[in-house]
C-alpha cells in the first residue's frame, strides 16, 4: 500500500516538475536574429550568461526619461559582423519597426542591448502597462551621433538585416530629377528616421501604427499649415483622447529646418501618389 502510494507520489512529482519546466521555456523569450550570415535564436538566458554582460547606466533613457541601469551586452557583441549590411531592422512587439543605418550602429553613439531577467523586471512603461523588456536598444552617448528618440526600439522581438526603406518601397522617394541634398530629399530622410517607424507613404513601410500619410489625402492637404507644424511637435496641444498615441517631436529632437524638409517631404508627396 506505502510503496503503490509513494509511486503514485512520485510520479506526480515527476509530472510537476515537467509541467513547471515546460512552463518555464514556454514563457522564456526569444530574440531573433536573421542577417546573411548570422542566423540565430537567442534566448533570455543565453544572453544573460553572454561573457561580455555587463551593469550599464543610461544617462538619458529615452522610454523612461531619467538615468536607468540596465543588465546589457554591446550590440556589437551580438552582432558579430555588419560589413555589407545597409540598414538593421528592429522589430518590436507593438507594430513600431525602426530600420537604423548599420554605420550609426558601428559608430560612436555606443548602442547596448538591455535585458530585463525575469527576477528583476523594469518599471511599466505607463501605469498598469508593460515595461521596455525583454529586449530593449539604448545608447550610452546617442548625441555623438544624432540619435532620435525613434531609433530606442523596446520589446525588442527580432533583428535583422535589410535593405533601406527607399530601396524596398520606392514609392516613398521624391522624384528622382531632385538632388540629393534637397529639401525634400532631406525631409524623406528625416521621415524614415522619426515617423517611418509608425507610418506609410504611398502604402510603402514596414509599420503601421499610424495613419498612412499620403493616402488617400495628405496631411499637408487637409490640415492648416500652423496646425500641421503644432501637431508634429506636440500632438495633444491640436487635439487629444486617452488613447493619442504619437509621440511630440520638439525642437531638440526634431530641429526648425528638419521640420520644414520633413514638411517640404510631405508636401512634395502630395503630388506623387
Ligand atoms: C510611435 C508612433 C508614431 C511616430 C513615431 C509618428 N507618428 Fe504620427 N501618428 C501616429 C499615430 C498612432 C497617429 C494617429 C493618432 C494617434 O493615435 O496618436 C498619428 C497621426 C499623425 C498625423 C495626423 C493624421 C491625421 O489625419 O489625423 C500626422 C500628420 C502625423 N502623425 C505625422 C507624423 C510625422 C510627420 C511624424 C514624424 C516626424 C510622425 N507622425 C511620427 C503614430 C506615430
Amino acid at each position: 500500500m506505502t510503496t503503490i502510494y509513494s509511486g503514485i507520489r512520485s510520479s506526480l512529482l515527476c509530472i510537476a516538475l515537467l509541467l513547471s519546466a515546460a512552463a518555464a521555456s514556454a514563457a522564456e523569450p526569444v530574440l531573433e536574429l536573421s542577417f546573411s550570415k548570422q542566423h540565430q535564436q537567442l534566448t533570455r538566458s543565453d544572453l544573460l550568461k553572454h561573457p561580455a554582460l555587463r551593469t550599464i547606466t543610461v544617462p538619458a533613457d529615452s522610454a523612461y526619461q531619467r538615468a536607468m541601469q540596465y543588465r546589457a551586452l554591446p550590440l556589437l557583441a551580438i552582432l558579430r559582423d555588419l560589413r555589407g549590411v545597409d540598414t538593421v531592422q528592429f522589430k518590436t512587439e507593438h507594430g513600431f519597426v525602426a530600420n537604423i543605418p548599420a554605420q550609426l550602429l558601428s559608430g560612436p553613439a555606443e548602442p547596448w542591448l538591455a535585458i530585463e531577467a525575469a527576477h528583476a523586471p523594469w518599471p511599466a512603461l505607463k501605469a498598469g502597462g508593460r515595461s521596455a523588456g525583454p529586449f530593449y536598444l539604448v545608447w550610452l552617448a546617442p548625441e555623438k551621433s544624432a540619435i532620435s528618440p525613434e531609433q530606442w526600439p523596446y520589446q525588442i522581438a527580432a533583428i535583422s538585416e535589410v535593405a533601406a526603406l527607399q530601396t524596398r518601397y520606392p514609392q516613398i522617394l521624391p522624384d528622382p530629377s531632385l538632388a540629393s541634398d534637397s529639401a525634400q530629399y532631406r525631409g524623406m530622410q528625416a521621415y524614415i528616421t522619426n515617423c517611418a517607424v509608425c507610418h506609410q507613404v504611398n502604402g510603402g513601410g514596414d509599420a503601421q501604427v499610424g495613419p498612412d500619410l499620403n493616402r488617400p489625402f495628405n496631411p499637408t492637404e487637409y490640415f492648416q499649415p500652423e496646425f500641421l507644424r503644432k501637431f508634429i511637435r506636440n500632438p495633444a496641444a491640436v487635439r487629444t483622447w486617452p488613447q493619442l498615441r504619437m509621440p511630440g517631436f520638439p525642437e531638440q529632437v526634431l530641429s526648425d529646418a528638419q521640420l520644414d524638409d520633413v514638411l517640404a517631404y510631405l508636401r512634395h508627396m502630395a503630388q506623387r501618389k
